[in-house]
């Protein structure tokens, strides 16, 4: 269903009050944007919380970031080079959410991918997760760092920061890091009871190739390991 501009500034504030309500981000952290039909963008501003968001807070931009629309004072998301490097190397691409979900967030200060194939819905849903390389928030080394890994990942972990998660409209994007932390909580508990037990790998195929029956979009690896 096509939602009307101001339904989708609503949805957009939805999402930022779930990933607060969830305990994902802490006072002002993280950002979410989306993409508008005439290649313009809707961001959340930097420094506020994302509870506190609502819709006539979030700012229009265009590609290159420079301000279109905006409250007196409100400023693009500090992270939004990284945003924009998505939708530049992903045409697909309609949304992208960084958040810090505690649990995905330990594999990512830890340095630990979510590369084993143990978990049926995860592996369908977005296949392995790897640790893309450290970036200073705010400069062009994160969208450096994430830029290999946006060919075939739809969700990352960014080193010693948090997630990132990227999907055709704002809910795909969030249900997809939705998936990562509860796959992340999972593989925890997993590891506390002696480790994860993998899927073997002829069954791992057969999972991947049901992603159509699911109507799984987006870009997801295949069989990949990264540790
Ligand atoms: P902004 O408030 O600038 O969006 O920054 C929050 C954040 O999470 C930085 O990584």
């Amino acid at each position: 269903m096509e939602l009307s501009y101001m339904d989708l500034r609503e949805q957009i504030c939805d999402v930022c009050h779930k990933m607060w309500q969830l305990g994902w981000v802490a006072a002002n952290d993280g950002n979410v944007s989306v993409k508008l039909e005439d290649g313009t963008f809707l961001a959340t501003p930097t420094g506020i919380s994302k509870s506190f968001i609502t819709p006539e807070k979030l700012v229009h931009i265009d590609k290159t970031g420079a301000v279109l629309d905006a409250l007196e004072g409100f400023r693009p998301s500090s992270e939004i080079k990284m945003h924009l490097r998505c939708y530049e190397e992903r045409e697909d691409v309609g949304a992208v959410l960084h958040a810090h979900p505690p649990v995905a967030t330990g594999y990512a200060v830890a340095n630990k991918p979510l590369d084993e194939y143990s978990m049926i819905e995860t592996v369908i849903a977005i296949g392995s997760i790897p640790v893309t390389p450290y970036g200073t928030p705010s400069t062009y080394e994160v969208p450096e760092a994430i830029a290999p890994y946006l060919g075939e990942h739809d969700v990352v972990l960014l080193q010693n920061h948090g997630a990132l998660a990227v999907g055709s409209d704002v809910l795909t994007a969030y249900y997809r890091m939705e998936t990562l932390e509860l796959f992340a909580k999972i593989s925890l508990n997993a590891h506390l009871l002696g480790g994860a037990v993998e899927i073997p790998r002829d069954k791992i195929e057969q999972l991947i190739s049901m992603r159509g029956a699911y109507g799984v979009t987006g870009k997801h690896p295949g069989y990949k390991k990264y540790s």
